[in-house]
């Protein structure tokens, strides 16, 4: 369906048109006083130098002018020249009504859906995930949900930290404690046990204190370089090890992300990246686009236009070692190889911005991705305890993720049963599925490329700019729903009225604006403008819900009409908070 504004705009620009005016003129913007009207153009005072006329009376013969009128409602001139704009109710309620029948809320789907791939998540294999991998599980994972609300065909891909350095570091350890383990036997073949010489448990041990000790000890750290170095040319024990280490650590991450309602396509790591290297180094040299500077094999990725030095790609050290520009590259090739995307999308720490500023220029410029392919950096900011600084336990160590939701979980747990009277089992489940709101709402509400703090108290808040807020809203409207069905009420072939009264249309209002929010979030990559929108639309709700006798109406027709609106707004709510990647429990 058409944006409203849009629908605003073009009889607006029909007016300009007939009136003799440039129709481009004929821009329409939300109105900056909402008290007096809905929308507002100020075309004719951008006209006044052009036409030089007083814009007063441009504004005039616009409105002489204006013959078709189905969304516009009351319309006015003031000086010195503004049109104010207000919405026909016959017009917003026939559009909720369309929108109501509409599968997609009145979304437009992509004419030619992209191809998109997005890069998030980015945990390293072998090391606990901390409170650092949760913005990029979950504005990636929201980010993924939009364009597919769109219509566009998209990928997620973890892109695992899964080769390289920390592999040779637990390796080391592991032949420190278990030195008969058949793997560092040299004549090991490659018949290995099933069962893994660790667990999970172990593992996060391992690698820890395998870093540790290669800190202090240099030669401790040599063993480890050379381990990462055997395994990455092929040592047969070294990559059964390998392996061991990425089936326990990749059943983990799954399990984690599961209870983040982050779910990936794809489940490729650096490891993957691997094969495509040689190749790929081999045509640049060739093609003259990498060149040996100081020893390292490098490309030049400064531009003319640049304020400030951009220092070359480094693709090879002295030592024939490759970087995490080489791996990003070669990841690359493999993606447009097999995926040939429209646009990659990266969500990472934006103190990572230079390397990726480095990365897409030389894909660009030597042509590992096409031109035409869009390469987005979606930088996100630190995410900081109440102190300031980033946020941390209360020992002063490093938040784990699964400590983190137990934490809030646990706060959420005691507001549901402070509330109201629940079975314990109950409880436990509505808090889990609070909780996922009050994280994730708390990261999203804010522009990702900020800084935030995490505060427990305010995002587990049933007030305020909240998820459980928006959940309580969404909780409050399936109520009403629930009792009016059990009165015997209709909910088929029921349609909306006109509004009859001032917080009713506001919410009507608010509702209509679902598929213009959403196409800008896509757009923006921001998820941030939703969270902003369903604040807005939960509030236009709770007035209208608290200024209204939906239940009582004693008119059947404006009661079907209430109800109408009601599923409507749960419906936008619902579609919102998916795309945020939350859900609603049935009662809190
Ligand atoms: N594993 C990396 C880290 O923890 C993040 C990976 C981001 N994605 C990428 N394609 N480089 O910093």
């Amino acid at each position: 369906m058409d944006k409203i504004i849009n629908l605003v705009e073009q009889e607006i620009a029909a007016a300009f048109d007939k009136a003799g005016y440039d129709r481009a003129l004929a821009k329409v913007t939300l109105s900056n006083r909402p008290d007096l009207c809905e929308y507002q153009c100020n075309g004719a005072m951008a006209g006044a130098k052009k036409y030089k006329k007083a814009p007063f009376m441009i504004a005039e013969d616009v409105l002489a002018n204006l013959t078709d009128k189905t969304y516009i409602g009351e319309i006015e001139v003031v000086k010195p020249g503004f049109i104010n704009i207000k919405l026909n109710e016959d017009a917003v309620a026939a559009y909720l009504n369309d929108m109501k029948k509409d599968e997609n809320l009145g979304l437009e789907q992509a004419k030619e859906p992209k191809t998109i791939v997005i890069d998030y998540g980015g945990p390293n294999v072998a090391k606990p995930l901390h409170v650092g991998h949760l913005r990029s599980a979950v504005i990636g994972e929201s980010v993924k949900r939009i364009a597919r609300k769109a219509g566009h065909k998209v990928l997620g891909d973890i892109h695992l930290g899964d080769w390289g350095y920390q592999m040779g570091l637990i390796i080391t350890e592991l032949r420190k404690r278990q030195p008969d383990l058949p793997y560092f036997d040299d004549a090991f073949k490659g018949e290995y046990p099933e069962e893994a010489p660790f667990t999970i448990g172990e593992l996060e041990e391992i690698y820890p204190t395998a870093s540790g000790k290669a800190k202090e000890d240099d030669a401790y750290r040599e063993e480890a370089l050379h381990a990462t170095y055997l395994l990455q040319n092929g040592h047969r024990g070294y990559t059964a090890i390998w392996n061991h280490i990425m089936h326990i650590s990749v059943a983990d991450l799954k399990k984690n992300y599961a209870n983040l309602n982050v779910e990936f396509d794809l489940w490729k790591g650096e490891s993957d990246a691997q094969a495509y290297i040689p190749d790929m180094i081999e045509r640049l040299k060739k093609e003259g686009y990498a060149h040996i500077d100081d020893g390292a094999l490098v490309i030049d990725v400064q531009e003319e236009s640049d304020t400030k030095e951009i220092p070359p790609c480094m693709i090879q050290k002295s030592d024939g070692a490759s970087l995490y520009g080489t791996t990003d590259l070669a990841t690359l090739v493999q993606r447009t190889q097999d995926y040939h995307p429209d646009q990659v999308v990266y969500v990472v720490d934006k103190r990572q911005e230079l390397h990726f500023v480095q990365v897409f220029r030389a894909a660009k410029k030597t042509g590992i991705v096409p031109e035409e392919t869009k390469l987005s950096f979606l930088g996100f900011g630190t995410m900081n305890g109440k102190d300031g600084k980033p946020f941390k336990t209360r020992e002063g160590g490093v938040m784990r993720l699964e400590n983190l939701i137990a934490e809030i979980d646990e706060e959420m747990y005691k507001k549901i049963t402070d509330n109201r009277t629940v079975s314990e089992e109950e409880a436990k489940e509505t808090a889990k599925i609070v909780g996922l709101s009050a994280i994730k709402y708390g990261d999203l509400s804010n522009q990702a490329a900020k800084d935030y703090v995490f505060d427990v108290d305010r995002f587990t808040s049933f007030e305020g700019n909240t998820g459980p807020y928006i959940l309580y809203t969404i909780v409050r409207i399936k109520s009403i729903l629930n009792k009016y069905k059990e009165q015997g009420g209709n909910v088929e072939d029921i349609t909306l009225l006109p509004a009859t009264s001032d917080s009713e249309k506001a919410l009507m209002l608010e509702v209509a604006k679902y598929n213009e929010v959403l196409e800008n979030a896509f757009e923006e990559l921001a998820p941030h403008k939703i969270c902003a929108y369903i604040y807005d639309l939960s509030n236009a709700f709770n007035r209208f819900y608290h200024g209204t006798k939906i239940l009582a109406e004693e008119d059947a027709k404006k009661k079907e009409s209430y109800i109408a609106l009601l599923i409507l707004t749960k419906e936008v709510l619902e579609a919102c908070i998916d795309v945020l990647g939350f859900e609603a429990p049935e009662r809190m």
